[in-house]
């Protein structure tokens, strides 16, 4: 068992395949922001990542879940599912999308081997929708895309909010009916303060507590523990319909003790944490045709090495860590 200074073992592994996105939401890559895309041929090929999450494999990696910017936008994102999913060590491929393209691409994703989808959704207003995705996109499409996964028979869809003040705080109550209804679980997000684009501040921050309350003005909550200990949200069900419903609380509930996540950006870097500000760069030790076993011995000690925990310490570092990497480069 592989385990960094504050022993936490290597479990999983997120995968950022592209770090484009058809939207340009205010809180990742904000529309008035020049921001350089990677070129095609500085982005890992599918067969590269296949081999990355091989050799992870060895080092205890069970988790897969592949993000963007939006994962969908690449092309073909199906066969490298289909390569993932095959396998055995991998007990579990899950994908987080923006939902604008699922309905198309629904059937090849289930085919070729996802097991859980999440779906972002900001907003449940159509006039509010563009103002937050940055572009002149249509919310029907997202909705048509939960509804797709439901369909196609997912399981467990999972729905994700990020809250933010004066923003969308108004709709707690309406996106928790919304997904009773639709049999989704929900999860509210506080708004954090990753990447350097998206002028965060605390005041912004709609804290797990207050959503708890709001949602308990109108539901009866009994909190449920979670499955895995490193899971990111806290967890709670409704006592009426039995349906789960949880809140990801990074700023004011910090689960950095039992985080077990590797980050593999779109570029081929390795990072410990989605704060972090330097990344292994194992794309170069893959082209340079490096040795594996040199190179999982220094995948290795760079997690033994690992004792990132910002979300716990963000009070007295946070000024300081200004180089941080971009949250469409590494996967949210
Ligand atoms: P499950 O595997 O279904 O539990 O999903 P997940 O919550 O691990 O992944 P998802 O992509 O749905 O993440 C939800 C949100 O949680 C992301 O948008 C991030 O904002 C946040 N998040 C995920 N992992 C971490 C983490 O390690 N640290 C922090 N601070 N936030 C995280
Ligand atoms: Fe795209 Fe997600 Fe970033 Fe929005 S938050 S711009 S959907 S990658
Ligand atoms: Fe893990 Fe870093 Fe998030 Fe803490 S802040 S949970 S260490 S990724």
């Amino acid at each position: 068992m592989l385990c960094d200074k504050l022993g936490r073992e290597l479990r999983d592994l997120r995968i950022s395949v592209t770090d484009r996105c058809n939207f340009r939401c205010f809180f990742c890559m904000p529309p008035d922001r020049e921001i350089t895309f990677l070129k095609r041929e500085d982005l890992l090929t599918y067969e590269e990542i296949r081999e990355v999450v091989d050799m992870l494999t060895k080092l205890g990696v069970k988790k897969i879940r592949l993000t963007g910017g939006e994962p969908l936008v690449r092309t073909h994102i199906e066969n490298l599912i289909k390569m993932i999913s095959s396998m055995k060590q991998i007990k579990d491929i899950a994908l987080t999308t923006n939902g604008y393209l699922l309905s198309k691409k629904i059937g090849d994703l289930k085919s070729a081997g996802l097991m859980r989808i999440t779906i972002s959704l900001p907003t449940l207003r159509e006039d509010k929708f563009a103002s937050i995705v940055g572009k002149n996109l249509s919310l029907r499409e997202v909705l048509e895309g939960i509804k797709s996964a439901k369909e196609v028979g997912f399981k467990s869809v999972k729905i994700n909010t990020t809250v933010v003040r004066n923003v969308n705080d108004d709709e707690i109550l309406d996106l928790a009916e919304f997904c009773r209804k639709h049999d989704l679980i929900l999860r509210f997000i506080e708004y954090m303060d990753v990447g350097t684009l998206n002028s965060w501040q605390r005041e912004k921050v709609v804290s797990a507590e207050e959503i708890l309350e709001k949602l308990r003005q109108k539901y009866k909550l009994e909190e449920i523990e979670r499955e895995h200990k490193s899971e990111t949200a806290l967890k709670f069900r409704y006592t009426d319909t039995g349906q789960e419903i949880g809140i990801i609380a990074s700023v004011t509930k910090p689960f950095c003790r039992n985080c077990n996540r590797l980050r593999l950006s779109a570029e081929g870097k390795l990072y410990p944490c989605l704060f972090s500000n330097k990344g292994l760069d194992i794309k170069s030790l893959i082209r340079n045709s490096v040795g594996r076993d040199y190179i999982l011995q220094i995948v290795k000690s760079f997690w033994e090495e690992r004792e990132d925990r910002y979300s716990e310490i963000r009070e007295i570092i946070s000024s300081k860590n200004t180089h941080r990497v971009e949250m469409f480069r590494v996967g949210g």
